[in-house]
């Protein structure tokens, strides 16, 4: 018995509301509104990596705790006030993000050059982009046309970013919420080639956990006390090897069973992505290919376009 023609019909709307919002993105959204924005977002995201070599990862890691809460929407850059609650103080957040200074800097720099255009949002994906860039990463065209929220979710951020201590069927599942598939997933994952983690993010997985090696584990537990509450801020690199360039070593790690995270390792833990890993870990450039899909899918979730929410003129604060 076949559908009938109004669930057809409303499964046709459904797809075309679903379509539209990310439609209206596009590569050259401030070609003739703020034509020197790339130059200007570059210049000053390479003197901050030059300044200090992990920012890259602090600015990369912003964007995905933007996107997975209500959309690419700027919303996690929201300071909080005596009257509005940010996403800043989430657990996954607080303590842990940073970078927002360079945002600023970011964004005084493209104000400078055209007033009231650029979104604090797209400021966020060029950002990404460029971080990734610099570091060694692949190159891409961003989509462009995301306007600020006025609003932010404290309980979206802790609900719907992942925690170290999730396994693949949760990480599968709060990727799947946000439209973002397995293979997005473990791809976007790949970030973990860069930046840093706490004791506090690794510890249990390193005392704890057995699938583990465990000459790394001893290492790691060297500089992360057992005991919660002590070292919990202390930092060790998510890729052992290379922690400030873009590459695939992260799955090298992997299938050797050095991630850092229990989160990491889940990902090659004989389980349904494991081939997926496999094959990042000897070729750097399906990596890169599928990375890039997966940062343009992550940008197209949820934008606020058109005439909906507002171009910010201080990322801190609604206008
Ligand atoms: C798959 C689920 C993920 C989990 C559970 C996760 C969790 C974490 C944790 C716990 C840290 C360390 C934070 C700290 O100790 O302060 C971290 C760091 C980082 N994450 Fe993720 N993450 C995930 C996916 C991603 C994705 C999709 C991206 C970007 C595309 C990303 C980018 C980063 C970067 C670059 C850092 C280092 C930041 C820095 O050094 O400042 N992560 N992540
Ligand atoms: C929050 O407080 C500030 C100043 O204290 C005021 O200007 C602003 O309108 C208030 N915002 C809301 C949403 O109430
Ligand atoms: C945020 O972190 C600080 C220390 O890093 C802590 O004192 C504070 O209680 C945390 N706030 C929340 C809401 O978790
Ligand atoms: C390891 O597991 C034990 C038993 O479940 C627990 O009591 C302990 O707190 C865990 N240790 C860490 C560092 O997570
Ligand atoms: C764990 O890592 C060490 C150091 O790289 C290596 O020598 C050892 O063979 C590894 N252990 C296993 C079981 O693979
Ligand atoms: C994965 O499978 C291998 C052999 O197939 C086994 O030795 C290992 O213990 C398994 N690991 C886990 C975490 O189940």
């Amino acid at each position: 018995m076949a559908i009938s023609s109004r669930a057809f019909a409303s499964l046709l709307l459904a797809l075309l509301l679903l379509g539209s919002a990310s439609a209206q993105l596009s590569t050259n959204f401030y070609s003739s509104s703020c034509p020197k924005v790339f130059s200007t977002v570059q210049s000053v995201v390479k003197a901050a990596i030059q300044k200090e070599k992990r920012m890259g990862a602090s600015l990369l890691r912003l964007f995905f705790h933007d996107c997975f809460v209500n959309g690419c929407d700027g919303s996690l850059l929201l300071d909080d006030t005596a009257n509005f609650t940010g996403e800043k103080m989430a657990k996954p957040n607080n303590g842990s993000v940073r970078g927002f200074d360079v945002v600023d800097n970011i964004k005084s720099a493209v104000e400078n050059v055209c007033p009231g255009v650029v979104s604090c949002a797209d400021i966020l994906a060029i950002t990404s982009r460029d971080s990734v860039v610099i570091l060694g990463g692949p190159n891409w065209n961003v989509k462009l046309g995301r306007r600020d929220s006025t609003t932010a979710s404290l309980s979206g951020a802790n609900n719907n970013i992942p925690f170290p201590s999730n396994s693949l069927s949760t990480l599968i599942s709060k990727f799947s919420a946000q439209g973002l598939s397995t293979k997005d997933m473990v791809a976007l994952s790949g970030a973990h080639t860069i930046g840093q983690a706490r004791c506090t993010n690794f510890r249990a997985h390193v005392y704890n956990d057995t699938d583990i090696n465990a000459s790394f584990a001893k290492s790691r537990q060297s500089n992360c006390p057992q005991t919660s509450g002590s070292g919990d801020n202390n930092l060790a690199p998510l890729d052992l090897q290379t922690p400030t360039v873009f590459d695939n070593d992260y799955y090298k790690n992997l299938v050797v069973f050095k991630g850092l995270l229990h989160s990491d390792q889940e990902l090659f833990n004989n389980g349904s992505t494991d081939s997926q890993v496999q094959s990042y870990s000897s070729s750097s450039s399906s990596f890169f290919s599928d990375f890039v899909t997966g940062m343009i899918n992550m940008g197209d979730i949820t934008p606020l376009t058109g005439s909906n929410g507002e171009i910010r003129k201080n990322c801190r604060k609604i206008n």
